[in-house]
């Protein structure tokens, strides 16, 4: 692939400004200057850097967010920054976006992608994919809380059940839930159907992947793009 078409696959602006920038030396490959714009480069594996940031090659954008409280999910954030402006330029104007959502107050592994395919596999309610949420509550809970959670419990707006895939106890405030289904506020309306309620939630696992233990909040990474059946 020739540099200009690299870089606006990337993110790194339009077809012109990519040829702008290519013009003004500013893109760097195997430490050197990019001189020949219209070089064919083969992407596996490639990395470059723009004006100092190093980019490797990533098609489709797969993405790991410690999303810390306060940043919005949706698209048109209200009340509090939107999450894709933790992100680089590149990324965001690629149309990177949440795989499902998370509360403003909710914190921990967002994933995010291009890959619209990507999204629909991970969110999709056949697929049951795994989320694993660790909740504070705000009254003491025990063994039979955690019985009753993966029992079922009703929320108001259906009749029908709804049950986390396992549950645990981690201290008399703290529970691990896995959900496979993704409904609004899930987690803190299934707590307050046990009469409690969640004071605090952090994901840790979404799918094939973990929250990083090394990756602060408001920081992201390339995801190894997992093998999801
Ligand atoms: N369940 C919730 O209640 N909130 C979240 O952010 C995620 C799951």
């Amino acid at each position: 692939m020739r540099w200009p078409d690299i870089l606006f696959r990337q993110g790194f602006g339009t077809r012109h400004e990519c040829l702008g920038l290519l013009a003004g030396g500013r893109v760097r490959h195997g430490g050197a200057v990019v001189q020949d714009a219209q070089a064919e480069v083969a992407t596996d594996g490639l990395q470059f850097e723009v004006d100092g940031l190093v980019w490797p090659w990533r098609e489709p954008a797969v993405l790991l967010l410690h999303k810390p409280a306060g940043y919005e999910c949706s698209r048109v954030p209200r009340d509090h920054p939107g999450v894709l402006s933790l992100l680089p330029a590149p990324l965001q104007r690629r149309g990177v976006q949440p795989v499902g959502r998370l509360d403003a107050d909710t914190t921990g592994l967002l994933v995010l992608t291009d890959d619209g395919a990507l999204i629909h596999r991970l969110t999709h309610p056949k697929r049951k994919v795994a989320k694993v949420y660790v909740a504070t509550t705000r009254h003491p809970v025990d063994e039979a809380a955690a019985a009753a959670l993966c029992a079922g419990v009703v929320l108001h707006d259906d009749p029908a059940p709804v049950r986390a895939a396992a549950c645990e106890v981690l201290d008399a405030h703290t529970l691990r839930l896995t959900l496979t289904d993704g409904r609004y506020h899930q987690v803190k309306r299934m707590v307050a159907a046990v009469a409690n309620r969640c004071e605090a939630l952090h994901r840790e696992r979404f799918g094939p992947w973990s929250l990083p233990a090394d990756l602060p909040p408001g920081h992201w990474r390339w995801a190894e793009p997992a093998a999801l059946s």
